[in-house]
């Protein structure tokens, strides 16, 4: 990425590649790929990001002791105790320059994704037509790229490659792009590759962001895990004493191993929220009060996210231990994938094919993560993902298969 016109011409998503990475899920298309083809042992499933770890022991206690609010329809913004705990955690686990109001600047999420594609489509009328394109990073979670599309936005995707750490160059976005850029999705640390966007970087893209009137919305749902020494920074730190431009967007699914109880909140500038609770409040799943209630204690305890933390170190050891540097294999800073380079296979929809019959492995091939390029180019392609969301005994077990696989 070095000019517009690179960036322009070789980051553009080609038409298949757009219908496929944004318009398609990746799971879809990898129950596609492996039909009618039989796993040469008992299968061990490493495609979905779903966290298997043992469900915190209040969720049940909580969601009984509050059964009488499943009568009520919720608020679409959220109750006042969830805002105020969300608020609150966010003080604790950041370094803000002052303290979110949950009147304005924090609403509920049914999970971050439904949050994360109508925050696309909210930043579009929002903003006006002129904003007309949407950053993401490459790869990417599929639902940026579904929100762009809905929005009727063009989705361009910035390489997060290897050799940049698999962090987008977003001091490269040149200026003309960022004029018509409605929103920048920022993902730290990232799905898939876990990495994490320092603070520093985080704060020249939002000054940025302001001066072009463009949204930056990060995607933080991994922010409790993190597999180094230092939690990651968030963008809410770096944006300031004024969260104006800036959305950070949280979950319980990652953090409290609460895949299924889809809760979660956007947090940052009160005037876009507002705009976006015009969105929801017509277009948008309410969140349960019940649940909202199991969140507040989820928000209040940090005992169990650091058992869920300790589980992933655990689990990053083994994989340190077992994989060596085998698929040229580094641990990630956060998150809970393996992004594995898998080039010998030739490419990765053979690799997951491969590890599939001989194995019984079922991963997500990189380029259904990324957007091609015209010339060819996707990012995720040569690579697979592996999501290490089951316990010790049966990651272990997928180590070694994945290690004898690479001989
Ligand atoms: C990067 C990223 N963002 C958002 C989500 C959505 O999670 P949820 O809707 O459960 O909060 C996921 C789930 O896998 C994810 O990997």
């Amino acid at each position: 990425m070095r000019g517009s016109k690179t960036m322009t011409k070789g980051q553009h998503a080609g038409r298949r590649g757009a219908a496929d990475a944004s318009g398609r899920s990746p799971f879809v298309r990898l129950t596609e790929l492996l039909a009618g083809i039989s796993p040469g042992k008992a299968v061990i499933n490493l495609s979905v990001g779903e966290p298997r770890h043992p469900i915190p022991a209040f969720v049940a206690p909580v969601l009984l002791e509050h059964n009488k609010l499943f009568g009520k329809y919720p608020m679409s913004r959220g109750t006042v105790r969830f805002r105020e705990a969300a608020a609150t955690w966010l003080g604790k686990r950041y370094k803000l320059s002052r303290a979110l109001d949950p009147n304005s600047e924090v609403i509920v999420l049914n999970g971050s994704r439904e949050g994360l594609f109508l925050a696309a489509i909210a930043a579009r009328r929002y903003l006006g037509k002129q904003k007309s394109i949407v950053l993401l990073p490459n790869p990417f979670y599929a639902v940026y790229g579904a929100g762009a599309e809905i929005a009727g936005c063009e989705p361009i995707a910035l390489p997060a490659t290897r050799d940049r750490g698999f962090i987008p160059d977003y001091a490269a976005i040149p200026d003309d792009l960022f004029a018509r850029a409605a929103v920048i999705f920022v993902c730290s640390p990232a799905n898939p590759q876990g990495s994490v966007v320092p603070r520093s970087a985080l704060e020249n893209l939002v000054a940025r962001a302001r001066k072009h009137g463009a949204l930056v919305f990060a995607d933080e749902c991994y922010s409790d895990i993190w597999l180094k020494d230092e939690a990651p920074a968030g963008v809410l730190e770096a944006a300031g004493k004024n969260f104006s431009g800036v959305v950070a967007f949280h979950s319980l699914s990652k953090r409290s191993s609460l895949p299924g109880l889809r809760c979660g909140f956007a947090a940052g500038d009160p005037a876009f929220l507002a705009a976006f609770m015009e969105l929801r409040n017509v277009a948008a799943p309410q969140v349960p009060e019940p649940v909202q209630e199991v969140a507040v204690t989820a928000y209040g305890d940090e005992t169990h996210v650091a058992e869920n933390r300790r589980l992933y170190r655990a689990k990053f050891d083994l994989a340190d231990r077992i994989l060596g540097s085998r698929f040229n294999y580094r641990r990630p800073e956060g998150g809970f994938f393996l992004w594995l380079d898998v080039t010998k296979y030739n490419d990765d929809e053979n690799a997951t094919l491969e590890f599939w019959r001989k194995s019984g492995l079922r991963v997500v091939p990189g380029s259904y993560l990324a957007l091609p390029t015209p010339d060819g180019n996707n990012p995720g392609a040569g690579y697979v993902r592996a999501a290490l969301v089951d316990d010790l005994a049966i990651t272990e077990e997928a180590l070694y298969r994945l290690a004898d696989i690479h001989g």
